[in-house]
């Protein structure tokens, strides 16, 4: 993207719930922003085959697709919480707030649908401004290797995560059971 078609701050930023429309170009957002390895991650195995709850894309001026959010269900031994992930900003369009708005869209949208917690894989550097930290998430694990001090929650609900223990597993819709029933 060239300084011409950089939204100038935020106030050009749009975000909204992603439609099937937008999966083609929210896809190649995803492949040109993120590490080529993002599809072979633990976080991935909670997300394969599943419908997100909440999945969210971010428009510039022009409409052109700059960011997105997801996030998933998931449980560990009781409460259950929304996975974040992926969070991607185009490379073109980094620090104006992007990231910062989908985040506050998500964490609201999260909580609008009487969901308790979120939990992500993520530097503590980044996601610190937004609340999450490694506190709750201390005997929680990801189906694969992960580093604990990048396993971070937000209660969204005093208490939410009490008790949560071991090895998150998905709990969303199928994706192939929608398409059946299409
Ligand atoms: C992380 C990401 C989503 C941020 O998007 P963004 O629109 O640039 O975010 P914002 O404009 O809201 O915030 C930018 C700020 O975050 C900081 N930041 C970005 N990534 C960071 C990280 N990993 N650790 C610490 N700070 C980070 C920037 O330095 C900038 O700091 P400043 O406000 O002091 O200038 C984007 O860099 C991205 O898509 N990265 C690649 C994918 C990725 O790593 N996703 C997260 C894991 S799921």
């Amino acid at each position: 993207m060239n300084d011409f078609a950089r939204p100038a701050s935020t106030a050009a930023l749009s975000i909204a719930p992603e439609a099937a429309g937008d999966i083609a170009a929210r896809d190649r957002l995803l492949d040109r922003a993120m590490a080529s390895n993002w599809r072979r991650k633990a976080s991935e195995k909670l997300r394969r085959g599943r419908l997100p709850a909440i999945a969210l894309v971010a428009r510039d001026a022009s409409g052109t697709i700059v960011g997105t959010v997801r996030l998933w269900q998931v449980e560990a031994g009781g409460p259950s919480a929304l996975l974040l992930g992926p969070l991607a900003v185009d490379p073109g369009a980094r620090g104006l707030g992007t990231g910062s708005a989908l985040m506050r869209a998500a964490i609201a949208a999260a909580r609008d649908g009487g969901h308790g917690a979120i939990v992500l894989m993520g530097d503590p550097e980044y996601y610190g401004r937004f609340g999450f930290s490694a506190d709750r998430t201390g005997a929680l694990a990801m189906p694969g290797p992960f580093e604990p001090r990048r396993l971070l929650a937000l209660e969204l609900g005093e208490g939410a995560l009490a008790g949560a223990r071991g090895v998150l597993r998905p709990t969303g819709a199928k994706a192939d059971a929608m398409r059946k029933a299409a």
